[in-house]
């Protein structure tokens, strides 16, 4: 019986998908989509193109094993949110979230992954309380709306130097290497690897000699292979390459951690989560078990580079119709483009507003940009499909047509 009415919905929704198609090329995308993914997965979900920058799209796939076991771990009886952080089964599910980044972004031996809690947010004061002292400055180069939350929160525990300034413009783009006022007595240079709200992104590291670079790499950790023996510390939220919010992950090179003062409080020393690795407390335990599935759905897509590949083309994609164009006006400088949210204009507010509204209707959600600068910001994370970004490509052109 409820089989057969669960049926009845799928061919509901196909039936419906396809009679809008029929009256919206935009649609006619969304709806194609729908169809070609597995009959399982899609016609029972109903899942619309999701652009929001964070918590995001998580793959279908991962998304469907945590279904599957939410009720039972296979040979456990209980679900993830009910077992004991200390039992044996979450021991093997955090320490395969803690392998599976491991050989994803080749993280060497002498650095510890930490999986903790209190958002990207908390680093940002977790950081200069752990390695800043009222006497002693960092280097923040200053690419973004992020950035600048970090640097308000070190400014509570130390001098702050600005490595560069690049808000002129309003964030555009990533400095050069010659344009960075770096201190020799800098205790770590801080970056945002990718500024999520303006779509500005490194694409490579800065050089930063012997000082420490520290990274928040929120927006695009897992999309592309990285030296991370460059680095010194790299936090970033998990909400939108790597899981469900609440759960951040920490990667830091343990010969920085007998530099932090004693008597720091206790959950906000890194090296009370180095010792306990991750457990001194209850963690996410929801979330570190999404991270390990995500970890595996990774490998089975190839790796980092596979993914980089993709994310690439996916950009491409849709800059490609930005440039294509002047009623499109990309916001960042084509060498220091997002290839994880990708920013743009219209020629007018309300324009942008209609923008969003009609691809809300159209099945493709998040789109307009962040409160604080405006525009459009399509995010494109590693779980984003390819189709919803030749959707949009699809229905930029036709909204032209209709109202350039
Ligand atoms: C680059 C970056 N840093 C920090 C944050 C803040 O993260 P959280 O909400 O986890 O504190 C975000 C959130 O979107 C972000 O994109």
């Amino acid at each position: 019986m409820r089989r057969q009415s669960v049926a009845a919905t799928a061919l509901w929704i196909v039936g419906s998908a396809l009679k809008t198609a029929a009256a919206n090329p935009i649609q006619s995308a969304v709806a194609a989509t729908l169809c070609r993914r597995t009959p399982k997965t899609k016609l029972m979900t109903e899942r619309i193109f999701n652009f929001s920058a964070g918590p995001a799209v998580l793959p279908i796939p991962v998304l469907e094993e945590a279904r599957a076991h939410l009720l039972a771990l296979p040979g456990v009886g209980m679900s993830v949110i009910e077992i004991s952080h200390r039992s044996k089964t979450f021991d093997e599910i955090i320490q395969g979230a803690e392998t599976g980044l491991r050989d994803l972004l080749s993280i060497p031996k002498n650095y510890a992954v930490l999986f903790l809690q209190g958002g990207a947010s908390l680093q940002f004061t977790m950081v200069p309380m752990n390695f800043l002292s009222l006497d002693e400055n960092a280097d923040y180069i200053l690419t973004g709306s992020w950035g600048k939350k970090a640097i308000k929160e070190a400014q509570k525990c130390g001098e702050v130097n600005l490595g560069a300034d690049m808000s002129d413009g309003g964030f555009t783009r990533v400095p050069t290497q010659e344009e960075l006022q770096l201190g020799d007595d800098a205790r770590y240079v801080h970056i945002t690897s990718n500024e999520t709200i303006e779509g500005v992104q490194w694409k490579s590291e800065p050089d930063t000699g012997d000082v420490p670079l520290f990274s928040d790499s929120s927006s695009d950790i897992l999309s592309r292979p990285i030296p991370i023996e460059k680095y010194g510390l790299i936090y970033a939220g998990a909400q939108k390459n790597m899981g469900p919010s609440g759960v951040t992950l920490v990667i830091i090179r343990e010969d920085l951690l007998p530099h932090i003062p004693k008597g720091k409080p206790t959950m906000l020393d890194y090296r009370t989560h180095v010792e306990h690795k991750s457990l001194y407390n209850t963690p996410n335990t929801w979330g570190i078990y999404i991270i390990n599935l995500v970890c595996k759905w990774l490998k089975e897509k190839g790796g980092l580079e596979a993914m980089q590949q993709e994310n690439e083309a996916k950009a491409k994609l849709i800059y490609d119709a930005i440039d294509a164009t002047d009623f499109y006006r990309g916001h960042a400088d084509p060498d220091s483009r997002s290839i994880m949210n990708v920013t743009f204009h219209l020629p007018s507010e309300d324009l942008e507003k209609k923008f969003a509204s009609e691809a809300t209707a159209a099945g493709m959600d998040g789109l307009k940009g962040h409160r604080s600068v405006g525009g459009i910001r399509a995010s494109i994370y590693n779980a984003f499909p390819r189709e919803g970004c030749e959707a949009l490509v699809e229905f930029m052109k036709e909204f032209e047509k209709k109202n350039g």
